[in-house]
């Protein structure tokens, strides 16, 4: 009998969409390895679990429960879990948290490791206490800090107000005016509760596929985003009419710079405890300086995702990759 894999999906962010396209790439993956029973499950906006066709067309109502086991119609033993998912329950360690509670293997980040990268404040704070370049911040915990933010904008004249637990660029603003700011903080904590203000810069977005394979951990040369507004907003990011446009290869890079952010994303990878796979985002600035801006511990897959692209580029077939994770985990 062939062994059960659980390839969750969707869940209650924003990118819920955008995870539901990511599993048609995983699904591929997993059916062309063979050797496996794909079950794919979307997990509603309102948190109902629901079997999915390859096609993404939504079947009957299922139940994970404790024994490792989706019940439906039918019950069926689980092995493995992908939680294909961006955003919550995913990238939050919500999913995680219950897997580790019923001893289930899944791929990719704990939940210790996910809900540190996935808070913008947390994840700031850990690469300031690894040493990791990343740009200048305050965090706020209500309004009554509002000074700290209007301080920073007195000293940069241009700020990011960011949601400091949210994705897809929703709760990010970008501030120009010194009197726009209180209203962003506010729209800000709207979506959180604690804001990120962080000094904006005028740089080049670098993003590094970092991933463990055959023993070792791999950070690949850098791909870019170019985004023509400097803001990689939600409609950029989703919008069929979206102007940015991706580089597998960022071009015209100093060697250096390559290897700095290369030894930043492996020095993450391994002290924030990051596993299988994550996307580790930088700035590079026109002044040449370096600055990790975000992990993400499931990057998209979508066909015009970057992640397993910057994977094939540097010699290792996301499919192989994939298989060993697999094998390594499954029950
Ligand atoms: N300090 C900054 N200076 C200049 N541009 C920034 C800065 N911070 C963010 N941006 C712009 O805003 C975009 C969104 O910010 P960020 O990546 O931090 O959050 P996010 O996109 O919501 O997170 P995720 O990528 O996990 O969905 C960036 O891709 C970049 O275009
Ligand atoms: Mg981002």
């Amino acid at each position: 009998m062939k062994k059960n894999i659980l390839l969750l999906c969707g869940g209650g962010g924003s990118e819920h969409e955008v995870s539901l396209v990511s599993s048609k790439y995983i699904e591929k993956n997993l059916n062309d390895i063979g050797l496996y029973n794909v079950i794919k499950v979307e997990i509603g906006k309102d948190n109902i679990f629901r079997k999915l066709s390859s096609d993404n067309v939504q079947g009957e109502v299922v139940e994970m429960n404790f024994k490792r086991q989706l019940v439906g119609s039918e019950t069926e033993d689980i092995h493995i879990v992908v939680p294909c998912i961006h955003g919550p329950p995913g990238e939050t360690g919500e999913i995680q948290t219950f897997f580790e509670l019923i001893d289930l293997p899944y791929i990719g980040c704990g939940p210790e490791a996910s809900i540190n990268c996935f808070n913008k404040v947390t994840s700031k704070l850990w690469f300031n206490a690894l040493e990791i370049p990343n740009t200048p911040f305050e965090f706020l915990a209500s309004m009554e800090d509002k000074k700290r933010a209007h301080d920073l904008f007195d000293r940069f004249g241009k700020v990011f107000v960011k949601a400091a637990s949210q994705g897809s660029s929703i709760g990010c603003y970008q501030i120009f005016k010194k009197d726009e700011l209180d209203d962003a903080l506010l729209k800000a904590f709207k979506y959180s509760s604690y804001v990120l203000v962080e000094k904006m810069v005028d740089a080049r977005e670098l993003e590094i596929s970092t991933y463990e394979f055959e023993g070792s951990i791999y950070a690949t040369i850098p791909g870019e985003i170019n985004c023509p507004s400097k803001f990689y907003s939600y409609e950029e990011k989703y919008d069929p009419n979206s102007k940015t446009s991706t580089e597998i290869v960022a071009p015209n890079l100093p060697k250096e710079a390559v290897e700095k952010m290369r030894s930043h994303a492996i020095k993450a990878f391994t002290h924030l405890k990051l596993r299988h796979l994550s996307r580790i985002d930088f700035f590079y600035t026109v002044e040449g300086e370096i600055f990790l801006n975000e992990i993400n511990t499931f990057p998209g897959m979508t066909p015009i995702s970057m992640f397993p692209k910057m994977m094939e580029n540097n010699g290792h077939s996301f499919n192989k990759f994939f298989k060993e994770i697999i094998a390594k985990n499954i029950l």
